[in-house]
């Protein structure tokens, strides 16, 4: 893409072979946090690219989006909202099940997190199948969110270019190495 802030993220994001079962090229995104250039790089190229988009919320996906999103919501000045596994949040809740390769999962988001109307972006560290940016795309809208694009920082080739997930925009930083 021409960013030369790219190269180094993608560098400093770690890959473990057979992790966490044999065939599987893990991206392991915290020694991207122990870079603090290149972790800074990360969410100000989100920031610079939502900071004047009338952004509301801020969603990220457990756990690795957690990592990603209060800084992004922070800078932009936009509510941040943890959607979570199964039986973690203590209020009332909603709930979507997607599909995994074996069996199911499910994230759940709480009931007033999201307004009607609001304007929401949804962050994670990668995207594989989309399953789970789908269920997050699904929660948000329950309530009357707008989605208004996806986030990773992680992305098959695949989707990088003008992909869609529940024809929602997704954007993506680097590829898989
Ligand atoms: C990983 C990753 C994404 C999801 C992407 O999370 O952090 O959330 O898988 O896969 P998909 O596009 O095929 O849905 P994981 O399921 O490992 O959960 P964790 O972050 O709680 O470990």
């Amino acid at each position: 893409k021409g960013d030369p802030r790219l190269d180094a993220i993608s560098r400093a994001i770690r890959v473990i072979p057979h992790f966490p079962k044999p065939g599987i090229m893990f991206q392991d995104i915290t020694t991207l946090l122990l870079d603090p250039k290149a972790f800074k790089d990360t969410v100000d190229i989100f920031v610079d690219r939502y900071r004047h988009m009338g952004i509301d919320v801020v969603a990220g996906i457990e756990a690795r989006g957690f990592m990603f999103g209060p800084a992004i919501a922070l800078a932009i000045g936009a509510k941040f909202v943890p959607l979570r596994k199964p039986r973690k949040l203590p209020g009332e809740v909603i709930s979507e099940s997607y599909v995994l390769e074996y069996g199911t999962d499910c994230l759940e988001m709480h009931v007033g997190a999201v307004n009607p109307g609001d304007k929401a972006i949804v962050i994670d560290d990668l995207v594989a199948t989309g399953g789970t940016l789908s269920a997050a795309i699904k929660l948000l809208e329950r309530p009357g969110g707008e989605v208004v694009e996806c986030a990773c920082v992680i992305g098959l080739p695949k989707f990088k270019v003008n992909s869609k997930i529940k024809g929602k925009p997704l954007y993506i930083l680097v590829e898989p190495t």
